[in-house]
């Protein structure tokens, strides 16, 4: 297994070209099984998570080819297998995006219950209301979901809990059903506009992705299109932060900074200078910072993605800072790790209470999840001496080249393999 080698001091410098969106590529990669005609996308980021979903989009036929290098063509023409095996899902629960759209075009889809997750329980009780309301039959047997239905059918869903995947779900679903979808609490983050921005130039009928209310009037059928996947906000958002924390200059290239306004707020607050263009974010910091209060909440609150790497940021902060996470009830695992660097930090219930230390210093950590192993990338990043993180496999399930590209803005970062 891979582990990161970091020599903890160096101010970050430079600039750095931000990866498409693993958020926004998943769900759209899933689109290509609205239509028999090809989907060609660009700025498809490498990851692992978007391999897995390859994997999965080819297990069920469509045709996949990857051509230049961030490119990719996808055709569903026929989906033999109109199945999500439990191999497939249990690596990526994001595989459950495969469920609306396949039901939608074929009547039938079978899909493997995600299992528990180690950032909390996550059900997918609201996707299975979502396709029922709109007259799915669904019933779950042997640990899969199996769903039918003639043709879906519009109908006004009103979601209990604000779920993205389960937004995008039924975003795809409803632009093949007969009538007019609407969808009321939807989750308002950017990765839902791309997906319905990609729905549209495919031929269906939305309105309103990006507010709490998207309609979706249903179409016979979809066509093929092309589109390009907006930038990666919480890679974005990460390399910000080092720059913060390193006391350093970074200039995020190819961003997309109106989907990051919490996050830059929040960076502007821990004393650090935000300045940014159409498509370009710099921040430059002396890396004297003030402990900053973060709430995690749906879109355009703070992301949960980005609390870990918030943590970090505070644990070498002057004075203290709560940090609350309202999405996922188990998702402060890199705390006992942050603190096995020196961090002082107390947690009751969904809130942690850290502290500022004036260093953290090199240890050996676990990463336990992916945006866990970035926060733990950052604090070694300014740590004493060599850090180790071991398990970064999660890493790479979200960030494209990472290492690279933090050496090549002067970090000393190495992969051991
Ligand atoms: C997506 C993101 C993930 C991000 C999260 C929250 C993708 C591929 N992943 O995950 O990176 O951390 O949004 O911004 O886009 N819930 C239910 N019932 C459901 C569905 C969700 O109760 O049927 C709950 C979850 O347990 C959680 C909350 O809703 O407490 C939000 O989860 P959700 O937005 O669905 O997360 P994902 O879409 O899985």
């Amino acid at each position: 297994m891979d582990s990161l080698l970091i020599r903890g001091g160096n101010a970050l410098a430079g600039e750095v070209r931000i990866s498409g969106a693993k958020n926004a590529a998943l769900p759209i990669l899933t689109a290509s099984l609205l239509t028999a005609e090809p989907l060609v996308l660009s700025n498809v980021p490498h990851l692992k998570d978007v391999g897995t979903m390859l994997a999965l989009l080819g297990h069920m036929g469509v045709t996949v080819t990857p051509d230049e290098r961030n490119h990719v063509t996808l055709c569903g023409e026929s989906i033999p297998h109109r199945e999500a095996p439990y191999e497939m899902v249990k690596t990526m629960r994001a595989s459950i995006l495969v469920l609306g759209p396949t039901l939608a075009r074929f009547g039938e889809a079978r899909v493997s219950l995600p299992g528990g997750c180690a950032i909390g329980s996550r059900p997918v009780d609201l996707h299975i209301k979502g396709l029922q309301a709109m007259g799915a039959e669904i019933s779950i047997e042997h640990g899969y979901i199996h769903a039918r239905a003639k043709r879906l059918q519009g109908a006004h869903i009103a979601m209990d809990v604000v779920t993205v995947t389960g937004t995008e779900n039924l975003m795809m679903a409803a632009a093949l059903a007969e009538g007019t979808t609407v969808l009321a609490n939807a989750a308002r983050e950017p990765e839902v506009v791309d997906l319905a921005e990609c729905l549209i130039a495919m031929g269906a009928r939305i309105e309103g992705a990006g507010s709490g209310v998207i309609t979706i009037h249903g179409v016979p059928e979809l066509h093929g299109a092309t589109h390009r996947v907006m930038p990666d906000r919480i890679e974005t958002g990460t390399f910000l932060v080092a720059a913060a924390m390193t006391g350093g200059r970074i200039r995020a290239l190819d961003a997309a900074p109106e989907t990051l306004v919490s996050v830059l707020g929040k960076l502007a607050d821990a004393g650090a200078k935000v300045t940014q263009g159409d498509d370009w974010i710099e921040v430059e910091s002396d890396g004297v910072l003030n402990a900053v209060d973060v709430r995690t909440a749906p879109h355009p609150a703070f992301p949960t993605d980005m609390q870990a790497q918030f943590m970090a940021l505070n644990c070498i902060a002057s004075g203290a800072a709560s940090i609350t996470e309202t999405i996922f009830e188990n998702r402060f695992m890199h705390v006992q790790e942050l603190r096995r660097l020196g961090a002082n930090i107390e947690v009751s219930g969904h809130t942690a209470l850290v502290r500022g230390v004036p260093r953290l210093d090199g240890a050996t950590v676990m990463a336990t999840d992916l945006r866990a192993s970035a926060c733990l990338v950052l604090a070694g990043l300014v740590a004493a001496g060599e850090t180790t993180i071991e398990r970064i496999y999660h890493l790479d399930r979200g960030y494209e080249r990472i290492e690279e590209k933090l050496t090549q803005l002067g970090a000393r970062i190495q992969r051991i393999h």
